[in-house]
């Protein structure tokens, strides 16, 4: 039985490989990257330092607007496909890359399997939010992170062959956080102490793309006087550069780094402030205290827990949130226990085999 997995953009390889390793003891795994990430440090250093398998295809994709982005990859998949004859298709997450992967699949009558199905923003304005919507739709077997992509699935009227099997991502936490502490030396590196800085990410589109939001990050981020480390999505960069935003003394920008740096850095952190949705949930499983410069949340739980706080992009509640927020109650159980990618296996023998 094959199974032909497509990935593209730096969370699914994450995501990837807390899952590729598990299936491949049963299933033939053929792994195609779009191409969509294609920076060193955007790309390869996961493969590399997450023994994640070699691409059997890279798509070379790369940047572009949406609809040729998109477009190219479908063309590029669908060939593949035709040629492979998977008995299934998996796919990750909300970028272009999950509802090319899903699309060329759903046209030539392949089941679709979707990892983190079932996310809402509720803000159709967002990329994201527009493919997971299309990609749960067309996918055969769906599985839900948390109890709130059940509900919004049952919702929108899909309720068979739904899983809730937990999130993948702490699986990776757990699976990597050993390494990342024997491996990283990020913090020495960066002159950094325990608890003393916040660590934070930008790259939303709706925050890069709009100076004013921008702006107001950059702004609360300097005036909090905090030290800061920033490792810069190249977007980011090039919309900062673009601006001319600068940054005070105590904002550390660096290139993006690896998965066990980054586990490194949120893990002696005080505080996370970030407009990433793995962040955000890497936030709560390293018990670290997560404001979330957007609008909403697909992560929900985290808000009701108290742990995450949305602050939109208001610099004054940026600054407040740095300085003041504070969880106050004990974690609850959201995201499983760190076996998601066992369950899929399990899941997928059954619904592949029984077809
Ligand atoms: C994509 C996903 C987003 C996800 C993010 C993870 C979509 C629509 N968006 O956003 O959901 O959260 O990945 O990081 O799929 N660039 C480089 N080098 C790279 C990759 C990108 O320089 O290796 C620059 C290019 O200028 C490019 C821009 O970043 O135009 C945006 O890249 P793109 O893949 O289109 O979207 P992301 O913002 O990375
Ligand atoms: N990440 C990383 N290096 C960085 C920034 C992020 O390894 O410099 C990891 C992060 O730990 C998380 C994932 O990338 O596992 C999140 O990806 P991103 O924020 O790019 O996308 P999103 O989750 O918002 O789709």
């Amino acid at each position: 039985m094959k199974i032909l997995t497509v990935v593209g953009a730096r969370p699914q390889f994450i995501k990837a490989a807390a899952v590729s390793n598990v299936i491949r003891d049963e299933f033939n795994e053929v792994l195609i990257h779009t191409g969509q990430h294609y920076d060193e440090n955007m790309s390869k250093i996961f493969f590399d330092e997450l023994n994640i398998p070699k691409p059997d295809y890279n798509l070379g994709i790369g940047s572009g607007n949406h609809g040729k982005q998109t477009g190219t990859m479908l063309i590029e998949l669908e060939k593949i496909y035709l040629q492979e004859k998977p008995d299934l298709v998996l796919v990750y997450g909300d970028t272009n890359s999950t509802l090319a992967g899903a699309l060329a699949a759903s046209k030539l009558l392949i089941p679709v399997a979707h990892v983190e199905a079932g996310l809402r923003s509720f803000n159709m304005k967002m990329p994201e939010e527009q493919n997971r919507i299309l990609t749960d739709h067309i996918s055969s077997v769906l599985f839900p992170p948390t109890k709130t992509g059940v509900y919004n699935l049952k919702n929108e009227g899909i309720k068979e062959h739904v899983y809730n099997v937990g999130d993948v991502m702490f699986d990776a936490v757990i699976d990597f956080k050993k390494l990342a502490m024997e491996k990283s030396n990020i913090i020495d590196r960066l002159n950094l102490y325990n608890g003393k800085y916040i660590l934070t990410t930008i790259h939303r589109a709706e925050n890069t793309n709009d100076i004013h939001r921008l702006e107001n990050i950059v702004s609360a981020l300097n005036d909090s006087g905090k030290e800061i480390v920033l490792p810069l999505h190249p977007r980011t960069r090039k919309y900062i550069d673009d601006y001319g935003l600068t940054f005070s003394d105590k904002i550390k920008l660096i290139e993006p780094v690896g998965y066990l740096d980054m586990i490194s850095l949120e893990m002696y952190s005080e505080k996370i402030v970030t407009d990433s949705g793995g962040v955000q949930k890497e936030a709560f499983f390293m018990k670290k205290p997560c404001i979330t410069m957007r609008d909403e949340t697909e992560w929900v739980e985290t808000v009701e827990n108290g742990w995450n706080i949305i602050v939109g992009t208001n610099e004054n509640n940026i600054l407040n949130a740095i300085v003041e927020f504070t969880p106050e109650r004990k974690q609850e159980d959201i995201f499983g226990d760190g076996k998601a990618g066992k369950k899929i296996l399990d899941i997928l023998k059954k619904e592949i085999y029984n077809k």
